[in-house]
């Protein structure tokens, strides 16, 4: 299967935060905003692999700053590496005012997305992605240690099997 860049599935969304959005102190429900980091890797991954993709995993997201009612939020979600059947697309998120104050980088997460068969609706094999830049290939490279890791917690994944983060489970 021909290998794909990262450009081609790049995908940028953009949200105003509405009263519907928020929780009583008019600050984004934190529920409200993994949807729109699912449904922008959802896209990036659909179009990578050209095929209706399921989310499989979300990695740790914290909630370090309230994102208010009225600020408008940018989500930004790359493939990262495509393993088998499966992809990780790392998805951030940048908040700032309409202004365009108090801009930040607000929340970030690694999501694990899986390629489905249109007939079977089996997982399905995805095109390899190829990492041109720097900052490209370092999340690449970092991706095996993640997915590892994510499978481990996940229970898929013996810890004596993880090749790459294995002596962090057992004894050497
Ligand atoms: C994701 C899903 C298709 C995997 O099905 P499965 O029968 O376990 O398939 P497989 O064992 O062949 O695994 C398929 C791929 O998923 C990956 N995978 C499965 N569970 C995973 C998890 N918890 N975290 C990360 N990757 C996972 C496997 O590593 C494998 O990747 P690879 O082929 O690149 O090596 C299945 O669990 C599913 O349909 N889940 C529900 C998805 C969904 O509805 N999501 C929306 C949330 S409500």
């Amino acid at each position: 299967m021909e290998g794909k860049k990262v450009s081609v599935s790049k995908t940028i969304m953009t949200e105003m935060i509405m009263p519907n959005d928020t929780n009583p102190l008019g600050n984004l429900m934190g529920g409200n905003l993994l949807r729109w980091m699912d449904i922008v890797g959802g896209i990036c991954a659909g179009k990578h692999c050209e095929a209706n993709t399921v989310t499989a995993s979300v990695d740790h997201v914290s909630f370090g700053k309230p994102i208010l009612v009225g600020d408008v939020i940018t989500l930004e979600a790359q493939v990262t590496r495509a393993f088998n059947t499966s992809l990780e697309v790392y998805v951030e998120v940048f908040a700032a005012d309409i202004k365009g104050k108090n801009n930040r980088m607000s929340n970030h997460a690694y999501f694990t997305f899986v390629a489905l068969n249109d007939d079977t609706l089996k997982p399905q094999a995805v095109p390899p992605l190829i990492p041109l830049t720097r900052e490209e290939q370092s999340l690449y490279d970092g991706a095996i240690r993640r997915r590892q890791l994510r499978l481990i917690l996940g229970g898929r994944m013996k810890p004596e099997e993880a090749t790459e983060i294995r002596s962090l489970f057992v004894d050497t």
